[in-house]
């Protein structure tokens, strides 16, 4: 498990490719599969321009990153999976966000997803397992995420990984 390699365009290319991955597996019926990706490709073109951004900064003119507003995440990391021949086997983004009810910062796993032909070996546990120590690195008082009710695999994953569920959001279709 390493951090993800903001100059290797192997890299860049497997997270942009895992980020379409999640989609896939079922979704509420109001949403569009184009939806989803499109929202998706938006998010990822983000997190890897800010990252690009900070270590660009960080090198070139020794200058920190933009301090984050209030709400804005005060950090995040990306997290690459290596299979034992170091092919690229998942991912996980996880980041920092204020806690809405208990108003202090938590690690939030925005996104995670194993590669296919890897699925079943605990990358996905060792993934999550590698957000945990992340979040307890940074002295972060807690782990969350949003997964849809329909992924049963992922939020049995998270279970065991011991989440449990906190909220449930609901919708009409006006
Ligand atoms: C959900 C997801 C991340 C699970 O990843 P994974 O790498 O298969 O997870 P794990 O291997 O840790 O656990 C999955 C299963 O493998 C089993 N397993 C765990 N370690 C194992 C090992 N060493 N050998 C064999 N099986 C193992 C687990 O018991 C579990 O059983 P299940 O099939 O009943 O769920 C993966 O299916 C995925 O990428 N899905 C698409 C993207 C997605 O939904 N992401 C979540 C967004 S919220």
């Amino acid at each position: 498990m390493r951090e993800l390699r903001v100059d290797d365009a192997a890299d860049l290319a497997f997270v942009r490719a895992m980020m379409e991955r999640t989609p896939s597996v079922g979704f509420p019926s109001w949403f569009t599969l184009e939806q989803l990706v499109e929202r998706q490709r938006e998010m990822v073109a983000a997190l890897l321009d800010r990252l690009a951004t900070r270590r660009l900064g960080a090198t070139t003119c020794g200058a920190l990153a933009p301090r984050p507003a209030r709400d804005e995440p005060v950090a995040e990391v990306v997290l690459v999976a290596e299979s034992d021949a170091a092919t690229r086997a998942g991912f996980a983004w996880v980041r920092t966000v204020i806690d809405h009810f208990g108003r202090v910062p938590v690690a939030h796993i925005e996104d995670l997803a194993t590669a296919p032909g890897h699925e079943g070996q605990g990358i996905g546990a060792a993934l999550v397992q590698q957000a945990e120590a992340w979040a307890r690195a940074h002295r972060l008082a807690g782990l969350t995420l949003n997964v849809w009710p329909e992924n049963t695999r992922a939020r049995a994953l998270y279970e065991r990984s011991g989440l449990a569920p906190e909220m449930l959001r609901m919708r009409k279709v006006l």
